[in-house]
């Protein structure tokens, strides 16, 4: 299966900006969720993630040291209840890119933005100001809504569901125009009437920061196809995996754009696969905070909520939203844990964005396992 690094490469010869987005790596690497209390984990478990500040300096500085290709949080405003309150707590997204950026010297830190929320205008400016900090290291994850309870707390009501790609499609050629450098400007479409539009410094270097969206239904797969640089999916069922990356690559083929596609994971590696497999019990099923995970489900199955997420997905998956949002496990022993990561990217993925429980407790020991077991499968590179 051809990956869409390997064509972006070709594509765009030395590039100096986001470069660890387009190394050599077949399988990239990208730690999920830790501006979020509990990261995505739904889970009782005392030793649960504490996204303090501190701690996500701490991880930030410790994946880039271990060559890790970005840095992915969650757009979140509002936690999930359940005895935790899951994801209560949680830093907006690209003033927590800025302060990463700073103390970091090679990762890609996306921010995480809900398109209909903030004013494009404001956006490109508030990403163009992390992409300095970062020397051009910043990264925009689009992503066009689901959740109608924290769209209340902004007074907005949701577009129909594939309306919400239409205004992302209108507020991502804005920022785009803005980014270019192009002089005072007028935008007359269907959802933004914009006069005189400007803005200075133009993104670090003169190139755009690289764009991402989120989003799994045919529309969200259809405007990664058509406008994104990466795809951020996901996919429950995995048997499909291989056919729809196919689709959504040979898309953005069609339209002369090479993609990367992404999805997310949670990571339980421990020495043993009995180990792996008890550890998950205890966090992911037998103190899962249920209420969370329930409560996450029915808004997620709401009127005007994703359209990813049916009573099958929910049947066969729902100890996987508890583990990390449903995303795919990768529990087991290092060997274990490393065959998974092939079996993604034989699907064709690019790369995982992944969490754990606590991701400064076990994410040394994955890069110390886990790490030089995909460079043994060819997935990934020695640091030089
Ligand atoms: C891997 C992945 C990560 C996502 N991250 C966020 C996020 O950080 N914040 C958010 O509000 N929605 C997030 N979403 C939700 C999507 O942006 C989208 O609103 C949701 O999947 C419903 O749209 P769809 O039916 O087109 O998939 C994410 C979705 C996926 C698949």
């Amino acid at each position: 299966m051809a990956h869409g690094a390997d064509a972006l490469a070709t594509a765009s010869g030395n590039r100096r900006r986001n470069h660890t987005m387009f190394n050599r790596n077949r399988m990239k690497i990208g730690i999920f969720a830790s501006n979020c209390s509990s990261g995505m984990a739904a889970t009782k478990v005392p030793e649960r993630w504490n996204a303090s500040w501190a701690n996500n300096v701490k991880l930030a500085q410790m994946a880039d040291e271990a060559g890790i290709e970005c840095m992915v949080p969650v757009g979140r405003w509002k936690g999930y209840g359940g005895e935790t309150d899951f994801e209560g707590s949680t830093f907006e997204t690209i003033t927590w890119a800025c302060g990463l950026l700073a103390v970091t010297r090679n990762i890609t830190v996306f921010g995480t933005v809900h398109c209909p929320l903030i004013h494009p205008v404001l956006a490109a400016k508030q990403a163009v100001t992390a992409d300095h900090v970062g020397q051009g290291r910043f990264g925009l994850n689009i992503v066009c809504g689901w959740n109608q309870d924290e769209f209340n707390m902004f007074g907005a009501r949701q577009q129909d569901h594939d309306r919400r790609y239409d205004y992302g499609r209108e507020w991502w050629e804005v920022i785009q125009r803005i980014w270019s450098g192009e002089g005072p400007f007028d935008y007359h479409g269907e959802f933004f009437h914009l006069h005189g539009v400007i803005g200075h410094p133009a993104p670090w270097g003169g190139e755009r920061p690289i764009m991402m969206n989120a989003g799994s239904s045919p529309a969200g797969r259809r405007f990664a196809a058509l406008h994104s640089d990466f795809h951020f999916d996901q996919i429950f069922f995995l048997e499909q995996a291989a056919e729809r990356v196919n689709q959504t690559r040979t898309l953005a083929r069609q339209h002369g754009r090479p993609i990367q596609v992404f999805t997310s994971g949670y990571v339980v590696c421990r020495p043993t696969a009995k180990e792996a497999r008890d550890y998950f019990n205890y966090f992911g099923v037998e103190h899962a905070d249920w209420g969370a995970v329930d409560r996450l489900i029915e808004l997620a199955m709401g009127a005007g909520g994703s359209r990813s997420i049916s009573p099958e997905v929910v049947k066969m998956a729902k100890e996987r939203f508890a583990g990390g949002y449903g995303g795919v496990p990768f529990v087991g022993d290092p060997d274990t844990v490393a065959a998974e990561f092939k079996r993604i990217s034989d699907y064709g993925f690019d790369g995982v964005a992944i969490g754990f429980v606590n991701f400064l407790d076990e994410l040394p020991y994955f890069c110390q396992e886990v790490l030089p077991r995909l460079e043994r499968l060819g997935l990934r590179e020695p640091l030089r």
